[in-house]
């Protein structure tokens, strides 16, 4: 059972947020570490906190459609139609921004981030967030994952707790976040609609709501400072291995200090390495995969093998983080 937060730690949560506070709170993806995001100062705080360097673009979150022309300039169909078909959900659409979005929050960049997630308390929040004081309005949280920069994502107020402890003013407990790896990213910003980052929501299911292709990335797409290798990294070296190759991998390595994440049960007779087994199907993968990491990490062990996981359109959320958390 997820804990479910009252409305007055929501409240006094939102409150934090419009005093300039920092506030870690859950989405289906993984933890934010939020700020208003009309407020440079607050949004400094969540640099300093995640040790993150300044140009990194950050994503606004809202809690409704009305409130995306506050952020955004232009809002071609295609937003209007993935919107319609995605949120809230775990989809962020990159899109001009509008006049006032601070740079702090755009990296600098002419585009924006902007998404409304879907869950329950984060919902919650942002609509206690969102509304006038005064001469001030507030609409928008501005919210990276609520990790130490390069570091695993945060799955549960635990995690946030482990990497941020006393730099937050504020964590709302949701349990665990249900998809487990961090949103799609499509780029709108111009003609066509770019994968930025690929996520639980694929490419073959925006496309099908757009009736158009989604493309990669070229030379002109926005700069995903995010998107760097090395990402999502634990500290204990970690290596991708095909699944056939495995058992010749554990026997060259023997009297190494191991740990392995396959899709499979322990070998027969396999001694001395800790072996987790993970969900075969990749919903499962992924709502278990930060976790499982982070458990792997703290082992203290040589290295971490991870069998690769298949490669299929469904799963190249999972092979993208892999893929930057490995060392090889
Ligand atoms: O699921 C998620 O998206 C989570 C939850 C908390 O919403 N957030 C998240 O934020 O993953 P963060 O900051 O860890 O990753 C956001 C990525 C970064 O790689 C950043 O560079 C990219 O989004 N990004 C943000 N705004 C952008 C922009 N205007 N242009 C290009 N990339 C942008
Ligand atoms: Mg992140």
């Amino acid at each position: 059972m997820s804990p479910i937060p009252s409305e007055s730690e929501i409240g006094r949560a939102a409150s934090i947020l419009r005093a300039g506070g920092l506030v870690a709170f859950p989405t289906e993806t993984v933890y934010g570490l939020g700020a208003d995001a009309s407020d440079p100062t607050a949004v400094a705080k969540i640099f300093a906190a995640k040790g993150r360097p300044q140009n990194h673009p950050l994503i606004v979150h809202l809690a409704r459609i009305e409130l995306l022309p506050l952020w955004a300039a232009q809002i071609p169909p295609a937003a209007h139609k993935l919107a319609a078909a995605f949120w809230p959900g775990p989809l962020t659409l990159i899109l001009r921004r509008a006049a006032g979005v601070p740079d702090c929050v755009s990296g600098g960049q002419d585009t924006v981030g902007l998404r409304i997630p879907g869950h329950p308390v984060a919902l919650e929040l942002l609509k206690a967030f969102a509304g006038t004081e005064g001469e001030r309005r507030f609409s928008g949280v501005a919210a990276p994952s609520a990790n130490r920069f390069g570091r695993i994502s945060p799955t549960t107020a635990e995690h946030v707790r482990a990497e941020l402890g006393d730099a937050v003013d504020c964590i709302i407990d949701g349990g665990e976040c249900e998809v487990g790896i961090e949103s799609t990213i499509i780029d709108l910003s111009r003609e066509r609609a770019v994968l930025l980052r690929p996520g639980q929501i694929t490419p073959a299911q925006i496309a099908a709501v757009l009736g158009a292709e989604v493309e990669s990335p070229d030379a002109a797409a926005p700069r995903v400072p995010g998107a760097l290798e090395g990402h999502y990294a634990p500290r204990t070296p970690m290596n991708l291995v095909p699944a056939a190759e495995l058992p010749a991998r554990l026997t060259a390595l023997r009297g190494q200090k191991l740990a392995v994440l396959a899709r499979a049960e322990a070998p027969e007779g396999l001694k001395d390495v800790y072996w987790q087994e993970a969900p075969r199907a990749v919903a499962g993968y992924a709502h278990e995969l930060y976790a499982s990491l982070r458990r792997l990490d703290e082992l203290g062990c040589d290295l971490i093998l991870v069998e690769a996981p298949p490669a299929v359109p469904g799963w190249q959320g999972v092979s993208d983080r892999l893929r930057r958390a490995s060392s090889d």
